[in-house]
Protein backbone atom coordinates (compact mmCIF):
# COMPACT_ATOMS: atom_id res chain seq x y z
CA UNK A 1 0.00 0.00 0.00
CA UNK A 2 1.40 3.48 -1.16
CA UNK A 3 1.32 6.44 0.67
CA UNK A 4 1.09 9.58 -1.17
CA UNK A 5 2.32 13.16 0.15
CA UNK A 6 0.18 15.33 -1.97
CA UNK A 7 1.23 19.20 -1.33
CA UNK A 8 -1.33 22.06 -2.35
CA UNK A 9 -4.00 19.48 -2.56
CA UNK A 10 -6.25 21.63 -2.32
CA UNK A 11 -6.28 23.95 -5.26
CA UNK A 12 -7.35 23.35 -8.32
CA UNK A 13 -5.06 20.30 -9.95
CA UNK A 14 -4.14 19.19 -6.50
CA UNK A 15 -7.58 18.90 -5.59
CA UNK A 16 -8.78 16.77 -9.08
CA UNK A 17 -5.47 14.71 -8.61
CA UNK A 18 -6.36 13.37 -5.22
CA UNK A 19 -10.12 12.89 -6.68
CA UNK A 20 -8.43 10.74 -9.47
CA UNK A 21 -6.69 8.97 -7.71
CA UNK A 22 -8.88 7.75 -5.07
CA UNK A 23 -11.66 7.03 -6.93
CA UNK A 24 -8.82 4.86 -9.62
CA UNK A 25 -6.95 3.21 -6.62
CA UNK A 26 -8.59 1.57 -3.41
CA UNK A 27 -5.24 0.74 -1.92
CA UNK A 28 -3.32 3.84 -1.59
CA UNK A 29 -3.28 6.12 1.33
CA UNK A 30 -2.75 10.26 0.52
CA UNK A 31 -2.24 12.48 2.85
CA UNK A 32 -2.62 16.36 2.02
CA UNK A 33 -0.56 18.84 3.20
CA UNK A 34 -1.99 22.24 2.25
CA UNK A 35 -1.51 25.54 3.66
CA UNK A 36 -5.27 26.75 2.64
CA UNK A 37 -3.72 30.30 1.18
CA UNK A 38 -6.81 31.72 -0.93
CA UNK A 39 -6.32 29.87 -3.35
CA UNK A 40 -7.04 26.74 -1.45
CA UNK A 41 -10.21 25.63 -0.97
CA UNK A 42 -11.37 22.26 1.32
CA UNK A 43 -15.13 22.50 -0.50
CA UNK A 44 -12.86 21.27 -3.66
CA UNK A 45 -12.19 17.97 -1.72
CA UNK A 46 -16.08 17.33 -0.19
CA UNK A 47 -16.58 14.14 -1.86
CA UNK A 48 -13.34 12.62 -0.54
CA UNK A 49 -13.54 13.66 2.52
CA UNK A 50 -14.71 10.87 4.44
CA UNK A 51 -12.31 8.57 2.57
CA UNK A 52 -10.69 6.51 5.44
CA UNK A 53 -7.51 6.49 2.97
CA UNK A 54 -7.41 10.20 2.76
CA UNK A 55 -6.57 12.93 5.69
CA UNK A 56 -5.67 16.44 5.11
CA UNK A 57 -3.74 18.16 7.19
CA UNK A 58 -3.16 22.01 6.93
CA UNK A 59 0.27 23.13 7.50
CA UNK A 60 3.29 24.96 4.94
CA UNK A 61 5.86 23.18 3.13
CA UNK A 62 8.32 25.52 4.66
CA UNK A 63 7.69 24.02 8.15
CA UNK A 64 10.14 21.50 8.04
CA UNK A 65 9.05 20.05 11.75
CA UNK A 66 5.71 19.47 10.42
CA UNK A 67 6.78 17.49 7.77
CA UNK A 68 9.52 15.71 9.26
CA UNK A 69 6.56 14.66 11.86
CA UNK A 70 4.53 13.82 8.61
CA UNK A 71 7.21 11.49 7.15
CA UNK A 72 7.84 9.58 10.48
CA UNK A 73 3.97 8.81 11.18
CA UNK A 74 3.16 8.09 7.68
CA UNK A 75 5.69 6.09 6.04
CA UNK A 76 5.68 8.38 2.69
CA UNK A 77 6.46 7.07 -0.34
CA UNK A 78 5.56 9.58 -3.07
CA UNK A 79 5.52 13.20 -3.06
CA UNK A 80 3.88 14.95 -5.72
CA UNK A 81 4.54 19.05 -5.21
CA UNK A 82 2.09 20.89 -6.18
CA UNK A 83 2.14 23.53 -3.67
CA UNK A 84 2.53 26.69 -4.87
CA UNK A 85 2.11 30.67 -5.44
CA UNK A 86 0.24 29.71 -8.93
CA UNK A 87 -0.73 33.01 -10.53
CA UNK A 88 1.63 35.51 -12.85
CA UNK A 89 -0.32 38.36 -12.32
CA UNK A 90 0.12 37.93 -8.41
CA UNK A 91 3.79 37.11 -9.00
CA UNK A 92 4.36 40.49 -10.75
CA UNK A 93 3.04 42.80 -7.79
CA UNK A 94 5.02 40.60 -5.15
CA UNK A 95 7.47 38.39 -6.28
CA UNK A 96 8.72 37.46 -2.43
CA UNK A 97 6.28 34.97 -1.59
CA UNK A 98 7.00 33.31 -4.92
CA UNK A 99 10.32 32.49 -3.65
CA UNK A 100 9.37 31.52 -0.22
CA UNK A 101 7.11 28.87 -1.06
CA UNK A 102 8.13 27.66 -4.78
CA UNK A 103 11.67 27.49 -4.17
CA UNK A 104 12.33 27.21 -0.23
CA UNK A 105 9.45 25.74 0.32
CA UNK A 106 10.56 22.90 -2.65
CA UNK A 107 13.96 22.70 -1.54
CA UNK A 108 12.47 22.29 1.80
CA UNK A 109 10.40 19.07 1.09
CA UNK A 110 13.29 17.86 -0.94
CA UNK A 111 15.52 17.99 2.28
CA UNK A 112 13.00 16.09 4.36
CA UNK A 113 12.14 13.63 1.48
CA UNK A 114 16.02 12.69 1.34
CA UNK A 115 16.55 12.96 5.03
CA UNK A 116 13.99 9.98 5.47
CA UNK A 117 14.55 8.37 1.98
CA UNK A 118 18.25 8.05 1.94
CA UNK A 119 20.10 4.90 2.88
CA UNK A 120 24.14 4.30 2.91
CA UNK A 121 24.05 3.00 -0.44
CA UNK A 122 21.89 5.10 -1.78
CA UNK A 123 17.74 5.60 -1.75
CA UNK A 124 15.51 3.23 -0.50
CA UNK A 125 13.14 1.42 -3.04
CA UNK A 126 9.22 2.53 -4.51
CA UNK A 127 10.31 6.20 -3.25
CA UNK A 128 9.77 9.15 -5.59
CA UNK A 129 9.78 12.59 -5.71
CA UNK A 130 7.50 14.28 -8.07
CA UNK A 131 7.90 18.01 -9.02
CA UNK A 132 4.68 19.93 -10.71
CA UNK A 133 6.11 22.46 -13.03
CA UNK A 134 4.81 24.06 -15.84
CA UNK A 135 5.52 24.98 -19.46
CA UNK A 136 6.50 28.98 -18.84
CA UNK A 137 9.80 27.74 -17.84
CA UNK A 138 10.66 27.68 -21.11
CA UNK A 139 9.90 31.55 -21.67
CA UNK A 140 7.77 32.12 -24.95
CA UNK A 141 7.87 31.08 -28.12
CA UNK A 142 7.21 32.52 -32.19
CA UNK A 143 4.69 31.88 -34.32
CA UNK A 144 6.28 28.43 -35.22
CA UNK A 145 8.31 25.17 -32.81
CA UNK A 146 7.26 23.69 -29.40
CA UNK A 147 8.92 23.26 -26.24
CA UNK A 148 10.33 19.93 -25.80
CA UNK A 149 12.22 18.53 -22.75
CA UNK A 150 15.67 19.99 -23.49
CA UNK A 151 14.62 23.67 -24.68
CA UNK A 152 16.85 25.67 -22.57
CA UNK A 153 14.81 27.45 -19.79
CA UNK A 154 13.84 31.01 -20.03
CA UNK A 155 11.32 32.80 -17.82
CA UNK A 156 10.02 35.85 -17.84
CA UNK A 157 7.87 36.41 -14.93
CA UNK A 158 8.84 36.22 -11.28
CA UNK A 159 6.27 33.13 -11.00
CA UNK A 160 7.89 31.34 -14.06
CA UNK A 161 11.28 32.34 -12.51
CA UNK A 162 10.30 31.01 -9.14
CA UNK A 163 9.26 27.53 -10.95
CA UNK A 164 12.82 27.09 -12.46
CA UNK A 165 14.27 27.94 -9.48
CA UNK A 166 12.57 24.69 -8.12
CA UNK A 167 13.16 22.69 -11.03
CA UNK A 168 16.62 23.15 -11.02
CA UNK A 169 17.20 22.48 -7.44
CA UNK A 170 14.74 19.30 -8.01
CA UNK A 171 17.69 18.37 -11.03
CA UNK A 172 20.18 18.70 -8.52
CA UNK A 173 18.97 16.27 -5.94
CA UNK A 174 19.29 13.81 -8.70
CA UNK A 175 22.54 14.68 -10.23
CA UNK A 176 24.39 15.57 -6.71
CA UNK A 177 22.58 12.67 -4.55
CA UNK A 178 20.95 10.44 -7.13
CA UNK A 179 17.32 11.33 -5.45
CA UNK A 180 14.42 9.32 -7.48
CA UNK A 181 12.70 12.61 -8.60
CA UNK A 182 10.68 13.37 -11.87
CA UNK A 183 9.39 17.03 -13.37
CA UNK A 184 6.55 17.18 -15.00
CA UNK A 185 5.98 20.57 -16.85
CA UNK A 186 2.50 20.86 -18.04
CA UNK A 187 0.50 23.80 -20.43
CA UNK A 188 -2.33 25.50 -19.17
CA UNK A 189 -4.96 23.26 -17.16
CA UNK A 190 -8.59 24.08 -17.11
CA UNK A 191 -11.68 22.20 -15.71
CA UNK A 192 -13.75 22.31 -12.40
CA UNK A 193 -12.58 23.77 -9.02
CA UNK A 194 -10.14 26.59 -11.00
CA UNK A 195 -10.07 29.63 -9.09
CA UNK A 196 -11.69 32.52 -11.04
CA UNK A 197 -8.91 34.63 -11.24
CA UNK A 198 -7.05 32.37 -14.46
CA UNK A 199 -8.46 32.75 -17.82
CA UNK A 200 -11.07 30.56 -17.94
CA UNK A 201 -13.04 30.77 -15.00
CA UNK A 202 -12.75 34.23 -14.82
CA UNK A 203 -14.71 34.94 -18.21
CA UNK A 204 -16.94 32.25 -17.30
CA UNK A 205 -18.00 33.84 -14.07
CA UNK A 206 -18.39 37.54 -15.09
CA UNK A 207 -20.25 36.32 -18.28
CA UNK A 208 -22.65 34.25 -16.06
CA UNK A 209 -22.74 37.92 -13.87
CA UNK A 210 -22.87 40.23 -17.28
CA UNK A 211 -19.83 42.04 -16.18
CA UNK A 212 -16.96 43.43 -18.50
CA UNK A 213 -14.37 40.76 -20.16
CA UNK A 214 -11.09 41.85 -19.50
CA UNK A 215 -8.67 40.77 -22.25
CA UNK A 216 -4.91 41.74 -22.19
CA UNK A 217 -3.57 43.34 -25.13
CA UNK A 218 -4.90 41.95 -28.41
CA UNK A 219 -6.21 39.12 -27.30
CA UNK A 220 -4.04 37.45 -29.42
CA UNK A 221 -1.78 34.98 -26.81
CA UNK A 222 -1.57 31.87 -27.12
CA UNK A 223 -1.83 29.29 -24.80
CA UNK A 224 -2.26 25.38 -25.19
CA UNK A 225 -4.88 23.98 -23.31
CA UNK A 226 -4.68 20.76 -20.90
CA UNK A 227 -8.04 19.50 -19.20
CA UNK A 228 -7.30 18.83 -15.82
CA UNK A 229 -8.23 15.29 -15.29
CA UNK A 230 -6.01 14.20 -18.90
CA UNK A 231 -2.85 15.98 -16.26
CA UNK A 232 -3.65 14.14 -13.65
CA UNK A 233 -3.70 10.64 -15.53
CA UNK A 234 -0.35 11.96 -16.80
CA UNK A 235 1.28 12.37 -13.30
CA UNK A 236 -0.38 9.31 -12.20
CA UNK A 237 1.73 7.72 -15.10
CA UNK A 238 4.89 9.45 -14.61
CA UNK A 239 4.61 8.37 -10.79
CA UNK A 240 4.53 4.70 -12.21
CA UNK A 241 6.61 4.29 -14.84
CA UNK A 242 8.94 7.67 -15.46
CA UNK A 243 12.16 7.11 -15.82
CA UNK A 244 14.08 8.33 -12.67
CA UNK A 245 15.62 12.00 -13.26
CA UNK A 246 13.64 12.54 -16.67
CA UNK A 247 11.37 15.29 -16.94
CA UNK A 248 8.49 15.15 -19.01
CA UNK A 249 6.59 17.75 -20.67
CA UNK A 250 2.59 17.54 -20.22
CA UNK A 251 0.46 18.98 -23.22
CA UNK A 252 -1.85 17.81 -26.38
CA UNK A 253 -1.78 20.75 -29.02
CA UNK A 254 -4.72 22.25 -27.83
CA UNK A 255 -3.66 25.81 -29.14
CA UNK A 256 -6.00 29.13 -28.47
CA UNK A 257 -5.57 32.61 -28.63
CA UNK A 258 -7.20 34.01 -25.34
CA UNK A 259 -9.97 35.65 -27.77
CA UNK A 260 -11.16 32.76 -28.51
CA UNK A 261 -11.42 30.95 -25.01
CA UNK A 262 -14.04 34.15 -24.25
CA UNK A 263 -15.59 33.74 -27.48
CA UNK A 264 -16.32 30.47 -27.34
CA UNK A 265 -17.44 30.68 -23.79
CA UNK A 266 -20.05 33.80 -24.70
CA UNK A 267 -21.35 31.84 -27.69
CA UNK A 268 -22.33 28.69 -24.73
CA UNK A 269 -23.74 31.45 -22.79
CA UNK A 270 -25.36 33.59 -25.12
CA UNK A 271 -26.67 29.88 -26.71
CA UNK A 272 -27.42 28.30 -23.10
CA UNK A 273 -28.21 30.46 -20.76
CA UNK A 274 -28.39 34.14 -20.81
CA UNK A 275 -28.83 35.49 -24.52
CA UNK A 276 -28.33 39.00 -23.30
CA UNK A 277 -24.42 37.67 -23.27
CA UNK A 278 -22.84 39.09 -26.44
CA UNK A 279 -19.05 40.13 -27.53
CA UNK A 280 -20.33 43.92 -26.53
CA UNK A 281 -18.74 42.53 -22.91
CA UNK A 282 -15.38 42.26 -24.06
CA UNK A 283 -13.21 44.78 -23.24
CA UNK A 284 -9.40 45.02 -24.42
CA UNK A 285 -7.46 46.06 -21.11
CA UNK A 286 -3.51 46.94 -20.58
CA UNK A 287 -1.36 44.29 -21.40
CA UNK A 288 0.05 42.25 -18.98
CA UNK A 289 4.04 42.89 -18.19
CA UNK A 290 6.32 41.13 -20.01
CA UNK A 291 3.51 38.55 -21.05
CA UNK A 292 4.68 34.98 -23.09
CA UNK A 293 3.47 35.54 -26.31
CA UNK A 294 3.16 31.94 -27.37
CA UNK A 295 3.05 28.69 -25.14
CA UNK A 296 3.33 25.37 -27.19
CA UNK A 297 4.01 21.67 -26.17
CA UNK A 298 5.52 18.98 -28.10
CA UNK A 299 3.94 15.87 -26.11
CA UNK A 300 6.54 13.25 -28.04
CA UNK A 301 8.72 11.65 -25.33
CA UNK A 302 5.48 11.49 -22.62
CA UNK A 303 3.57 9.91 -25.80
CA UNK A 304 6.17 7.19 -26.77
CA UNK A 305 7.81 6.66 -23.52
CA UNK A 306 4.46 5.87 -21.21
CA UNK A 307 1.58 5.87 -23.68
CA UNK A 308 -0.28 9.04 -22.56
CA UNK A 309 -2.41 10.95 -24.92
CA UNK A 310 -4.89 13.62 -23.88
CA UNK A 311 -8.18 12.55 -24.18
CA UNK A 312 -10.48 15.88 -23.89
CA UNK A 313 -10.55 17.55 -26.99
CA UNK A 314 -10.67 21.31 -25.94
CA UNK A 315 -14.26 22.08 -27.82
CA UNK A 316 -15.56 18.67 -25.41
CA UNK A 317 -13.90 20.31 -22.14
CA UNK A 318 -14.70 23.68 -22.59
CA UNK A 319 -18.83 22.66 -22.74
CA UNK A 320 -17.91 20.44 -19.73
CA UNK A 321 -16.06 23.01 -17.94
CA UNK A 322 -18.52 25.83 -18.33
CA UNK A 323 -21.46 23.60 -17.78
CA UNK A 324 -19.55 22.61 -14.12
CA UNK A 325 -19.45 25.93 -13.10
CA UNK A 326 -23.28 26.33 -13.85
CA UNK A 327 -24.06 23.59 -11.99
CA UNK A 328 -21.61 24.82 -9.10
CA UNK A 329 -22.43 28.49 -8.51
CA UNK A 330 -22.37 28.14 -4.80
CA UNK A 331 -18.96 27.04 -5.01
CA UNK A 332 -18.23 30.36 -7.29
CA UNK A 333 -20.14 32.34 -5.44
CA UNK A 334 -18.03 31.46 -2.38
CA UNK A 335 -14.72 31.94 -3.38
CA UNK A 336 -15.57 35.07 -5.32
CA UNK A 337 -16.61 36.78 -1.82
CA UNK A 338 -13.69 38.42 0.68
CA UNK A 339 -10.51 38.51 -0.82
CA UNK A 340 -11.20 37.90 -4.08
CA UNK A 341 -13.28 41.20 -4.71
CA UNK A 342 -10.31 43.48 -3.19
CA UNK A 343 -7.98 41.34 -5.87
CA UNK A 344 -10.47 42.00 -8.65
CA UNK A 345 -10.88 45.62 -7.86
CA UNK A 346 -6.86 45.97 -7.57
CA UNK A 347 -6.43 44.23 -10.84
CA UNK A 348 -8.93 45.40 -12.95
CA UNK A 349 -10.76 48.67 -11.31
CA UNK A 350 -10.33 51.83 -13.53
CA UNK A 351 -9.29 49.14 -16.58
CA UNK A 352 -13.06 47.73 -17.34
N1 LIG B 1 -3.05 25.82 -13.24
C1 LIG B 1 -2.27 25.66 -14.27
O1 LIG B 1 -2.68 25.87 -15.42
C2 LIG B 1 -0.86 25.19 -14.11
C3 LIG B 1 -0.07 25.01 -15.23
C4 LIG B 1 1.24 24.56 -15.09
C5 LIG B 1 1.72 24.26 -13.82
N2 LIG B 1 0.95 24.46 -12.73
C6 LIG B 1 1.52 24.12 -11.42
O2 LIG B 1 0.67 23.16 -10.82
C7 LIG B 1 0.64 23.34 -9.41
C8 LIG B 1 -0.80 23.49 -8.95
O3 LIG B 1 -1.39 24.59 -9.63
P1 LIG B 1 -2.88 25.05 -9.30
O4 LIG B 1 -3.38 25.75 -10.48
O5 LIG B 1 -3.63 23.93 -8.71
O6 LIG B 1 -2.56 26.13 -8.15
P2 LIG B 1 -3.55 26.76 -7.09
O7 LIG B 1 -3.07 28.14 -6.88
O8 LIG B 1 -4.97 26.53 -7.46
O9 LIG B 1 -3.29 25.89 -5.77
C9 LIG B 1 -2.10 25.97 -5.04
C10 LIG B 1 -2.33 25.30 -3.70
O10 LIG B 1 -1.11 25.34 -2.96
C11 LIG B 1 -1.41 25.72 -1.63
N3 LIG B 1 -0.22 26.38 -1.07
C12 LIG B 1 0.29 27.60 -1.43
N4 LIG B 1 1.39 27.85 -0.69
C13 LIG B 1 1.58 26.77 0.13
C14 LIG B 1 2.56 26.44 1.11
N5 LIG B 1 3.57 27.28 1.40
N6 LIG B 1 2.46 25.25 1.74
C15 LIG B 1 1.43 24.40 1.46
N7 LIG B 1 0.48 24.67 0.56
C16 LIG B 1 0.56 25.84 -0.10
C17 LIG B 1 -2.60 26.66 -1.73
O11 LIG B 1 -3.31 26.76 -0.51
C18 LIG B 1 -3.40 25.98 -2.83
O12 LIG B 1 -4.28 25.02 -2.31
C19 LIG B 1 1.50 24.57 -9.13
O13 LIG B 1 2.76 24.14 -8.70
C20 LIG B 1 1.60 25.30 -10.45
O14 LIG B 1 2.81 25.98 -10.57
C21 LIG B 1 -0.32 24.93 -12.84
Amino acid sequence: MKTYLVTGGAGFIGSNFIIYMLKKYSDINIINLDKLTYAGNLENLKEVEDNKNYKFIQGDICDSKLLDEIFVKYDIDYVVNFAAESHVDRSIEDPEIFVKTNVLGTLNLLNISKKHWETKDGFKEGKKFLQVSTDEVYGSLGKTGYFTETTPLDPHSPYSASKASADLMVKAYFDTYKMPVNITRCSNNYGPYQFPEKLIPLMINNCLNKKPLPVYGDGLNIRDWLYVKDHCRAIDMVISKGRIGEVYNIGGHNERTNIHIVKTIIEFVNKNVEASVNEELIKFVEDRKGHDRRYGIDPKKIKEELGWEPETKFEDGIVMTIKWYLNNKQWMDKVTSGEYKNYYEKMYEGRC
